[in-house]
């Protein structure tokens, strides 16, 4: 299986450019599992609600999903991609789930980072997204950005069922890179983080995003790393073979979940 990222430099409050640019590298990778970053055809700071509601869309009634849906069908791909969401007079940081047959779904994120409390809902649930996808049952869990933190997020798609999060980020710390591997490998699933490159600014305010996108295994490899300057789409071919014992004596998903179970603080 071929997993891969978009990694670019979204242009700030020019939805078109980006829509473009999207098009224009998506337009040259097939039978991939892709991820854009977070909030991918906006750019990313903002400091008022109303500088962002014109720019955001619905999902799916919004261009972003209707031109991925054209690229999945045309290449076969099945994309996560951060974005801008407008529900009435609401706004969430948003991922779409999109595969070679069409809309599959949607993630709001609920860890929003500094800024974004200005702006966006907080999001209220999380979702595995199950894909038969190039004949391998793919059960995609989402998280966006500063979910990665917490750690419980990862935890709790692994144990709905993920074989795969999908993370669209807009990474300004150093940490993240460090500890994909770990999520990977204490959760025994991959992660695909795509994040920007670039400067933003904002009236008072500026923004140096990281890149260094990364694809992890379960066993706590780096698949890929790219750079802070890394511009295009990056992939990487996988078995997505995964061991769920720990070690010979025990089982990952029923231990965890028994013992979770029992203790309710947890909150399992
Ligand atoms: C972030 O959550 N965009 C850092």
């Amino acid at each position: 299986m071929k997993l891969g990222v978009l990694q670019f430099n979204p242009v700030h409050k020019n939805v078109n450019a980006n829509y473009k640019v999207i098009e224009e590298y998506l337009k040259g990778v097939e039978d991939c599992i892709i991820v854009l970053p977070e909030l991918c055809t906006t750019g990313y700071l903002f400091e008022r609600k109303e500088e962002l509601y014109d720019l955001a869309e619905e999902i799916p009634n919004g261009n972003l999903t209707y031109i991925l849906m054209s690229l999945a069908k045309k290449n076969n791909l099945l994309i996560v991609a951060g974005v801008a969401e407008k529900d009435d007079k609401k706004l969430y940081n948003s991922a779409v789930v999109i595969s070679p047959d069409g809309f599959i779904g949607k993630y709001r994120k609920i860890n929003l980072f500094y800024k974004e409390n200005l702006i966006f809902e907080r999001g209220e649930r999380l979702d595995v997204f199950q894909v038969n996808f190039l004949n391998q049952n793919i059960m995609l869990g989402i998280m966006i950005c500063f979910d990665w933190f917490f750690p419980e997020i990862a935890r709790k798609l692994k144990l709905m069922g993920a074989n795969i999060i999908a993370h669209p980020s807009n990474l300004v710390l150093p940490y993240c890179p460090k500890a994909m591997p770990i999520r990977a490998l204490e959760n025994k699933l991959y992660t695909i983080t795509a994040n920007r490159i670039g400067i933003e600014h904002s009236e008072n305010d500026t923004l140096k995003f990281i890149g260094q996108s990364v694809i992890c295994s379960p066993k706590a490899e780096y698949l890929m790393i790219l750079s802070e300057e890394d511009y295009g789409v990056f992939s990487v071919e996988t078995d997505l073979k995964i061991e769920h014992e720990i070690t010979k004596f025990n089982n990952f998903q029923e231990d965890i979940e028994k013992l979770y179970k029992q203790l309710p603080f947890l909150g399992f």
